[in-house]
């Protein structure tokens, strides 16, 4: 295994994706590195923990980053032949192929609310209260709304969100996961006003903002909602558990909140697009 490598894909067009589907029978427009993530996500999330294949993409896919983590791995093509005497008559064929063996994402503010302790999530909608259409709304149509206070959050200030993260049974245990979240840390400390919504673009009122200082603006936090059996590895990434947001389940899997706050330095505000 060689070393490893990680790209990064900016918030891009996903038109026409579908899970399952052979890569040449997708659209030619959707990015490479995305079908390198939804790879890693459909072994581990659909094939591993039984997460129904139609819940893993989403609507926040399309305005997301997502990193994918690859190794160079040495397959053997054609198996090398020798006689009798021991003399290699036809030598071995092999070939080397970059192989997506993690994946993150990192979604922008606004969100769903936080779920509610002891809720039972399928695809993002609440289970006995499927009726409700803002559930799981589409991002475009999401509201900078007040939440409800947590422990790390106080239910205004936005926060970005990490998630998905995945990395492919045979490769675990090489700190990939780890260099995974550091990655994705490092830039957005780099680029902290990636995420700042265009006051030009959205309009003040959307933004549930009277003035531009008001505008919603990253200032630093941090957001997971970890697999309880995973928050061990977030806590070493510098995640503390968020005791107000309580426990909730996903897909029939339990998950806690965890936040980090990253220091940044002052930033201008995005008044252009
Ligand atoms: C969780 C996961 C991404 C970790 O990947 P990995 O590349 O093996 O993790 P790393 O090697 O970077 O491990 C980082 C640290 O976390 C610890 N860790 C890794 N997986 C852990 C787990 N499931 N539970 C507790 N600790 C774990 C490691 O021991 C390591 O600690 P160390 O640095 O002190 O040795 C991988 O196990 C996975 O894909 N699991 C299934 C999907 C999943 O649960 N995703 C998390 C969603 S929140």
């Amino acid at each position: 295994m060689g070393t490893p490598f990680i790209s990064l894909l900016e918030p891009s067009k996903l038109e026409g994706f579908q899970l399952g589907v052979p890569r040449e029978s997708l659209p030619s427009t959707i990015p490479k590195t995305f079908l390198d993530a939804m790879e890693v996500r459909e072994e581990v999330f659909v094939k591993e923990q039984n997460v129904p294949g139609e819940n893993e993409f989403d609507a926040d896919d399309p305005r997301s980053c997502h990193w994918v983590i690859y190794v160079s791995v040495n397959k053997t093509e054609v198996p090398e032949v020798r006689n009798e005497e021991g003399d290699i008559v036809r030598p071995r064929k092999s070939s080397t192929r970059s192989t997506p063996v993690g994946t993150i994402r990192m979604v922008p503010f606004p969100h769903e609310p936080h779920p509610k302790p002891g809720g039972d999530y399928w695809n993002g909608v609440l289970k006995g209260d499927e009726g409700n259409a803002t559930n799981n709304s589409a991002p475009s149509a999401r509201q900078f709304v007040h939440d409800r206070p947590t422990t790390f959050h106080d239910g205004k200030e936005p926060y970005i969100k990490l998630g998905r993260l995945a990395v492919i049974k045979d490769y675990r245990g090489y700190r990939f996961a780890g260099q995974l979240v550091r990655n994705a840390l490092e830039w957005i400390k780099k680029n902290p006003s990636f995420f700042d919504p265009s006051i030009r673009e959205l309009g003040l009122e959307q933004m549930g903002a009277s003035t531009e200082t008001e505008a919603p603006q990253w200032r630093g936090l941090l957001c997971v909602h970890a697999q309880e059996q995973v928050a061990s590895a977030w806590a070493k990434w510098g995640f503390e558990i968020d005791e107000g947001m309580g426990k909730w389940w996903e897909e029939g899997i339990p998950h806690v909140g965890m936040f980090l706050r990253l220091e940044i330095g002052p930033k201008d505000i995005q008044i252009s697009a």
